[in-house]
């Protein structure tokens, strides 16, 4: 449990050691993004425990069974460009007929506020569950601009999924979103002054992407 109605942290063992090694300043890229992978399966899993189920009538080399299956339309995952690719593939290996949509927010380093570049989404998003996927919940500002535009393109059920989370970025989505549940590996501790998490991981899309 924390403080934070809104907030889920897996504290599976498995979840948190990876997260360690990833932590880890000498992870190399290949090894961050494969860890990175693996862990967006484990909080997959743990986001879609409650999913809707009701079964279907098949048969077994046994016998006839009534067997559960999932409910209702097929999820959708947003990626939040450009970390959030490195959630998406992970989880649609879990989810492979899930629906995909992007949102290219960046963080105008000055005044640290969301800019949209590029969006696109799956037409119908009223009826499904979204996933949004971003490993950094910071600022909370570009978590927030998206989900405001999932709801204003109709989407009625979201849950957001990030590796890290910050006390603050927490807090900003639970204010502006107190109906989007978060599932993360990791509260940390708090923002620096330009808006890394602490103690974080640095950059996540320049450690899978490799580009610093
Ligand atoms: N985005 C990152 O990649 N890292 C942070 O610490 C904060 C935002």
């Amino acid at each position: 449990m924390t403080d934070y109605p809104t907030l889920t942290v897996v504290t599976h063992p498995l979840i948190q050691h990876k997260l360690t090694l990833m932590r880890d300043k000498t992870a190399s890229t290949s090894d961050f993004r494969k860890l990175l992978r693996e862990i967006s399966q484990l909080l997959a899993y743990e986001i879609t425990r409650d999913l809707e189920m009701t079964t279907k009538l098949i048969e077994t080399p046994m016998t006839e069974m009534e067997a559960p299956v999932l409910k209702g339309k097929k999820l959708a995952l947003v990626s939040i460009l450009r970390a959030g690719n490195g959630l998406l593939d992970g989880v649609l290996e879990l989810v492979p007929s899930a629906r995909v949509g992007y949102v290219g927010l960046y963080r105008d380093e000055v005044t640290l506020k969301p800019v949209q570049y590029y969006c696109k989404l799956p037409d119908t998003l009223h009826d499904r569950l979204v996933i949004v996927l971003d490993p950094m919940l910071a600022t909370g500002n570009s978590s927030v601009a998206a989900v405001d535009l999932l709801k204003a393109a109709g989407a009625k059920r979201i849950r957001f999924l990030c590796l890290l989370a910050a006390p603050e970025g927490v807090a900003r989505m639970a204010e502006a979103h107190p109906d989007v549940p978060v599932v993360t590996a990791s509260l940390d501790d708090r923002l620096n002054d330009k808006g890394y998490i602490l103690p974080g991981l640095g950059d996540a899309g320049d450690r899978m992407f490799g580009t610093k």
